[in-house]
Parts: structure tokens; C-alpha cells; sequence
């Protein structure tokens, strides 16, 4: 594809998501195609990927054996209802993210997104106490600052203000909130786990005795918090969650959407940190995002006490989307999980996390950096915000990096980087070195 020759589309017609549109659609930036670790733009221009499209793309771009993989599942079954029944590949995709979670968790239900992935695991959370008899367990507990999509049921137990703003009198009632981790007077600059902060997790027994443990279905929290600007657990910090959820009987899910898969040099979280939940949640890097797929890992036992409880013949969980299991999403999740393993994806973002670790550090220095976090392929800089224009700074900086030729992500005055684990060493250093030279070139 001559991608010089893009022509910008109309644009008025789409209502994007998660964008200011109106400021958008005055400066459009359109990217055309992709290949490894570049993204081309509708100008021709290359761009890195900073950021895994949007914490997804983990092995590179338009990769062969998937791209063919969904090319030949198009041609062979298109779609196959999933509700009473079924083809191989959801079955064979199912086993295979279940051999890679968990001891334990290997009971794996499929939805289309994170969000979905979410709401799946606050269901089931809700179905297995009432199967148990503990139908009063209703209420769930998140994280301040916690990103758990848009659902309804995601966006009450996620702890982001202006994403619950328009919708506060109607989010999923029965909520509370552990405060966020992050604590920059206490931890500016760690690298890795923080050594401070795991008495925020004792904060849960306070709530508990506010509620009273026995009323409470579930505790939610990302291990490590992407969306709200890479938030790393504090040392001891998920171990007392799990601890104190187990003692009272409440499920412990991790939202593992920008986790799973490699990111943090294992297959998920749960594994890197050693705190195994009760179920995960996932979505982005389960394929790739050649095709749009979650999951949610449910420990076995979970599974078994909903699925025993119902009368024979019944539907055991009246839950399910039109595409769970899609025949192309699994052809996708197949073929990248296969290629994760013969890469080593996972064990090669482990070997380059020290890399990355040094290379992001040493934009420490540069102008308006207020903080630098990171663990695995994962890392945030906080910028200082400009006075009365909170992001304004940040938004500056990703467009200088777009000009500058490097892709990264921003949220409120935080850049986020999680680049392909295909990323070179050669290619951590351009990134950081651009991101220097924006922030020296922007005011
Ligand atoms: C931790 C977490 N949960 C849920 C979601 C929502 O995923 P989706 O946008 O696929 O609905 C995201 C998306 O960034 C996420 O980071």
C-alpha cells in the first residue's frame, strides 16, 4: 500500500471515543499502516510504537502467522453461535490462556473487551455467593484511581472522577473504594516496587468493618494500574489484599487487561507479583488485537459451585455476548499465544525490563519532570502541570513526540509508555531520547 497517497476521509460522521473531537477532527492524525514496531501514518510518515497500539499490540504489528491465521478462519467458519453451541477453536483457544494462568484459575470464559471482561467478573463473583448461599454478599470494593472500562458495573468499582462524573446517580450501587497507592512526597522516582505504601492495603479491613465483611462479594484492583498513569504495587501491598480477602471470604479479582500477556515479564501479574486471585481479568494482548477479545480466568472451584448448584439441564450463568469465543478472536488468540511462546515474548520483557528501567530514568532531569515510575515494559513520567491547564503539558508533549516521530500515551500530565515486547534495546534508547528532546522543546 502506497500509504503517501492516504487520502484524509470525510470525518464527521464518527463520534470518537475517549477523544476530544472537535479538537481532533481540526488537526486529524491518521495512521495508515503497520508493520513490527512502526505504525505508518496517512502522510508516509514512520512512526515507533510507544505504547502497543493501546496496550495491546505485544508481539509487533501485522504479524504473519496471525494475520493468516484470521484470513483462513474467515474462509473456513466465519462465526458460530456460542449459546448452546460451539466450534473447536474457542475450545482449543481456552485451554491454551488456561495453561498460562494461574495454578488453579483454569476455567476461562471469553467476552469482546476489558470492559466486558470486568462486568463478566463481577457477575460471576455475584453468582457464586448465591450458589453458596451468601446471596447478601452484594457489594464490591474497588481502588480510587482504579480503571475498570466503561460498564456500568467497571466504571463504579473504577475510581477515575471524571469518567463517573455524568453518570455518578447511576452507577452500580454498592460500591466503596480503597485509596489509590500512589504517594509521589512518599516514592518519587522508584524504580520497581515502591517500598512504601503497603499499610494502604490494611485500609480494607476498615472498610469491611464499615460494611461488614459478610455483605461483601468481591475486591477489585488492577496489580499495576495502567490507564490512571502506571501506578506499581507497593512491596507487601497485594499480598495483605489477598490475605485479608481470603480471611473474610471474599473473591479477589485482578483486572489484568493491560497486564496479562507478558507486560510485566510473565504471563500475568498475578504470577510476576506471587499473589494468586481468585479470577483475572483480561482483554488486549490476549491476541494481539488482530480481533477484539476478553477474558476472565475464574478459579476452579468458582466455576464448579456455580455450574454444580444449577438444576440439571439449566443454564448454570445467564451471561454471554453474541461473539464470546468468536471464531476469528480465537483463530487470532491461537496463533499469538503459540507466538508468544516460540518468541519467548514474556521472558524477553523480563530480560529487558533493567533496560527500559535505566533508559526511562534518564529522562529524570529533563524539564517539568515530576516523577518516574515503572516495572517490566511498562513506565510512567508525571510532568509537573502547567498552572490552571491540567494536561495541557502532556497533550504538548505527545504531539512534539508524534512530530519527533515516537507514538506514547498520555493521561491527565502523566506519559505512559508500554511498547511491543518485540521492542529493540536500540529502540528503548530512541524512545526516551525523543521524549528528552520533547520535553525540552516544549514550554
Ligand atoms: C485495567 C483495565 N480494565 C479494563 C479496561 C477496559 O478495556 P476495554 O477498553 O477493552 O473495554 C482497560 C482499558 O484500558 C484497562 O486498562
Amino acid at each position: 500500500m502506497d500509504a503517501a497517497k492516504t487520502v484524509i476521509p470525510d470525518l464527521d460522521a464518527l463520534w470518537m471515543p475517549f477523544t476530544a473531537n472537535r479538537q481532533y477532527k481540526a488537526a486529524p492524525r491518521l495512521l495508515a499502516s503497520a508493520s513490527g514496531m512502526y505504525y505508518t501514518t496517512h502522510d508516509g510518515r514512520q512512526i515507533l510504537d510507544g505504547c502497543a497500539g493501546l496496550w495491546c499490540v505485544a508481539a509487533g504489528h501485522c504479524r504473519t502467522e496471525i494475520a493468516e491465521a484470521v484470513a483462513r478462519q474467515a474462509a473456513t467458519l466465519d462465526y458460530a453461535p456460542p449459546f448452546q453451541m460451539g466450534h473447536p477453536l474457542s475450545f482449543e483457544a481456552a485451554t491454551k490462556v488456561a495453561a498460562i494462568m494461574p495454578q488453579g484459575l483454569d476455567r476461562i470464559f471469553f467476552t469482546n473487551s476489558g470492559s466486558e471482561s470486568v462486568d463478566t467478573a463481577l457477575k460471576i463473583a455475584l453468582a457464586y455467593h448465591r450458589a453458596r448461599g451468601e446471596g447478601q454478599r452484594t457489594r464490591f470494593i474497588g481502588r480510587e484511581r482504579g480503571y475498570h472500562g466503561v460498564g456500568f458495573g467497571g466504571m463504579a468499582v473504577g475510581g477515575i472522577g471524571p469518567n463517573r462524573k455524568a453518570f455518578s446517580a447511576n452507577l452500580m450501587p454498592g460500591t466503596d473504594h480503597l485509596p489509590a497507592t500512589l504517594n509521589i512526597a512518599e516514592a518519587a522516582f522508584s524504580k520497581g516496587q515502591p517500598q512504601w505504601g503497603a499499610h494502604l492495603a490494611d485500609e480494607l479491613e476498615r472498610i469491611l468493618a464499615l460494611h461488614d465483611p459478610s455483605n461483601v462479594a468481591a475486591v477489585i484492583v488492577e496489580p499495576l494500574a495502567g490507564s490512571a498513569g502506571v501506578l506499581v504495587p507497593p512491596v507487601g501491598y497485594l499480598e495483605k489484599l489477598r490475605e485479608i480477602t481470603s480471611k473474610h471470604g471474599i473473591l479477589l479479582i485482578f483486572d489484568e487487561v493491560i497486564t496479562a500477556f507478558g507486560r510485566l515479564g510473565a504471563a500475568t501479574a498475578a504470577e510476576r507479583f506471587k499473589v494468586t486471585p481468585d479470577l483475572i481479568t483480561m482483554a488486549k494482548a490476549i491476541n494481539n488485537a488482530a480481533v477484539p477479545m476478553g477474558a476472565v480466568a475464574v478459579r476452579r472451584e468458582v466455576h464448579d459451585t456455580v455450574v454444580n448448584s444449577a438444576a440439571p439441564g439449566a443454564i448454570e450463568l445467564l451471561h454471554g455476548y453474541t461473539y464470546s469465543g468468536h471464531p476469528l478472536a480465537a483463530a487470532a488468540a491461537i496463533a499469538t499465544l503459540d507466538l508468544y511462546q516460540r518468541e519467548n515474548l514474556f521472558g524477553r520483557a523480563a530480560e529487558l525490563a533493567p533496560v527500559f528501567e535505566a533508559a526511562v530514568h534518564g529522562v529524570r532531569g529533563a524539564p517539568h519532570v515530576k516523577d518516574i515510575r515503572n516495572y517490566g515494559l511498562v513506565a510512567g513520567i508525571e510532568l509537573e502541570p502547567r498552572p490552571g491547564q491540567p494536561g495541557a503539558r502532556a497533550y504538548e508533549a505527545f504531539l512534539k513526540c508524534l512530530e519527533l516521530g515516537v507514538l506514547v500515551r498520555y493521561t491527565g500530565d502523566i506519559l505512559a509508555f508500554s511498547p511491543p515486547l518485540i521492542i529493540s534495546e536500540a529502540q528503548i534508547g530512541e524512545l526516551f531520547d525523543t521524549v528528552k528532546k520533547a520535553l525540552q522543546d516544549i514550554k
